[in-house]
């Protein structure tokens, strides 16, 4: 599938065959896609939960509106960020670089992100999107469907999942097999409606 076709195809799936079993081998094929998603300095804040406990699963729809995409996919990944990552041994994320690039970005990112919480936030909720989206297109270059989803309440799942204070979650993203098709496509807006040229 070309990626045309991926970004085409791909549809909030909220339907799933709960008998489908994503191998860890597929599995970990789609994360070491999702992981080569882009983020400002290389920092790679994201977390990515893998919900496989299925009393886990049904507690987590008890707070997500009930619906059914979080017990019944195949896999249900809760994307999480680290806020202090940029603040964790920096260096790893120039690791392999020349000494002077090194440098460089260490002061460059603890400069961007020192006394600076709400860019925290704003850079997690960033690199979360792009990780979903990435996530979303590899499973359905790999054959899945999938969802996102933020229907949930943040301090319950962060309870359920033990989620450490300086983390914040982003979105879940649901994949397995669909039992059925999305509703056609409603409500989009034509490009020149959303395209600017130049300034507003
Ligand atoms: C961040 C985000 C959160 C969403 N949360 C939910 C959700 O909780 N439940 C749901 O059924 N759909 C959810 N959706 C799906 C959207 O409703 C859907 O993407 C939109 O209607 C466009 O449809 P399409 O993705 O099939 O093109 C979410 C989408 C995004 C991007």
């Amino acid at each position: 599938m070309n990626i045309n076709e991926a970004i085409q195809n791909r549809r909030a799936i909220k339907l799933y065959d709960p008998s489908v079993k994503i191998s860890d081998d597929d599995f970990k094929k789609l994360m070491e896609l999702t992981i080569l998603a882009p983020t400002s300095f290389n920092i790679q804040h994201w977390r990515f939960v893998r919900v496989t406990d299925k009393a886990k699963r049904e507690q987590i729809r008890a707070v997500a509106w009930g619906q059914a995409q979080v017990t019944d996919a195949s896999e249900l990944v809760i994307i999480c960020a680290d806020l202090k990552a940029w603040a964790k041994n920096p260096r790893r994320y120039s690791n392999g670089a020349p000494e002077d690039v090194q440098n460089y970005l260490e002061k460059a990112l603890t400069d961007f992100y020192t006394g600076r919480e709400w860019i925290e936030r704003d850079e997690a909720m960033r690199s979360v999107g792009m990780a979903a989206q990435t996530l979303m297109l590899a499973a359905q270059g790999m054959g899945y469907d999938s969802g996102p989803m933020i229907g949930f309440d943040q301090d319950a799942v962060a309870k359920i999942i033990n989620l450490p204070s300086d983390h914040v979650i982003g979105m879940f993203v649901v994949i397995g097999k669909r039992t059925a098709d999305a509703h056609p496509r409603i409500g989009r807006l034509p490009v020149d409606q959303v395209v600017i040229n130049n300034s507003f």
